[in-house]
């Protein structure tokens, strides 16, 4: 993407979140946190550590960071959306953690932090928005102090011939068989495919260009840790599906996690979201009469690196 074109793109998408950002941080409570829990596991946090969050969203990463912290650490977690920031600022005071984390309105591509900052880098879900991830990779290695780690998970379907992948086939076998016989419907996929036959693209672009390119993720993303000039220690998996009890809340789960569905939905004209809601809920209830069930599935894929 151009340079003006980056811009337009990374207000839009953070403006995106702003009307939905309460039940963002309601869903990713939920949702998100086991595969939050990894993550900072995996970054083997130290009492003392200066943490930086990037894309940090309602907080989620940041919080549970804070919590392992002793009181000479701090969190800083940054993001684009005024919204998702003022509910992560909410969520620390409401916690009392406002003492040991602070969240501050700043590009991922431009970090206005000095060289050799931060100890520790976590980044959840958020590489995949960035117009220019291997930038914003640049820019956090430049933060970072040498022999500090940097732990950035993407969603991601797991590595192709690896054992995750082979295990993770052998679990959804069943769920293959139920989508075949028309007993399960999937997020964010259904929403997605109706909106793409009742809602026109625009010319607008909605994904970056890595989340658009292909849904394993895998070797792109640690291929740019690595161009980025970080020595990779270790990849990882994980995954999990939530089952969703009712249409009503399988459409709010996937109109706000699904960035395709998030922006086409909130530019229609609300005839045109309304007919597409119908359809939505006309197809839910005929595949729950028929004894089948509404999931969506979450899986994080974690590269751990190294700044040396
Ligand atoms: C899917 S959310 C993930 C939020 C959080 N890490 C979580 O897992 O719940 C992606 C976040 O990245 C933020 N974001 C997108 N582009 C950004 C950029 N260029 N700089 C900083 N944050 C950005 C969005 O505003 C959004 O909050």
């Amino acid at each position: 993407m151009q340079t003006m074109d980056s811009q337009t793109f990374k207000t839009r998408d953070a403006t995106s979140y702003d009307a939905v950002t309460e039940q963002f941080d309601f869903f990713t409570e939920r949702l998100t946190t086991p595969l939050a829990e990894r993550l900072v596991s995996l970054a083997e946090i130290k009492a003392s550590d200066s943490i930086l969050d990037v894309g940090t969203g309602t907080g989620v990463v940041a919080l549970l960071a804070a919590k392992i912290i002793a009181e000479n650490g701090t969190v800083h977690g940054i993001d684009l959306s005024e919204g998702m920031l003022a509910t992560a600022t909410a969520k620390a005071e409401k916690l009392g953690l406002e003492e040991k984390v602070k969240f501050s309105q700043m590009d991922a591509e431009n970090l206005e932090f000095e060289a050799e900052t931060f100890d520790t880098v976590v980044s959840l879900f958020a590489l995949l928005h960035f117009p220019n991830p291997l930038t914003a990779l640049k820019e956090i290695y430049r933060v970072m102090r040498p022999g500090g780690s940097f732990v950035v998970a993407v969603g991601s379907r797991p590595p192709l011939f690896s054992a995750s992948g082979l295990s993770h086939l052998v679990d959804i076998f069943p769920d293959l068989i139920r989508r075949k016989q028309g007993r399960q419907l999937v997020a964010p996929g259904f929403l997605d495919s109706l909106v793409e036959q009742y809602l026109p693209k625009t010319d607008e672009q909605e994904e970056a260009d890595l989340a658009s390119h292909s849904h394993n993720r895998t070797s792109g993303v640690s291929k740019l840790v690595r161009s980025a000039g970080f020595r990779l220690l270790q990849t990882g998996w994980q995954s999990h599906q939530a089952q969703i009890a009712t249409p009503e809340e399988f459409w709010e789960i996937q109109r706000t996690f699904s960035s395709i569905s998030r922006k086409r939905l909130s530019n229609a004209a609300p005839e045109k979201v309304e007919l597409l809601r119908q359809k939505f809920f006309e197809q839910c209830r005929t595949v729950q009469s028929r004894g089948g069930n509404l999931v969506y599935p979450f899986a994080a894929f974690y590269v751990i690196a190294e700044k040396y």
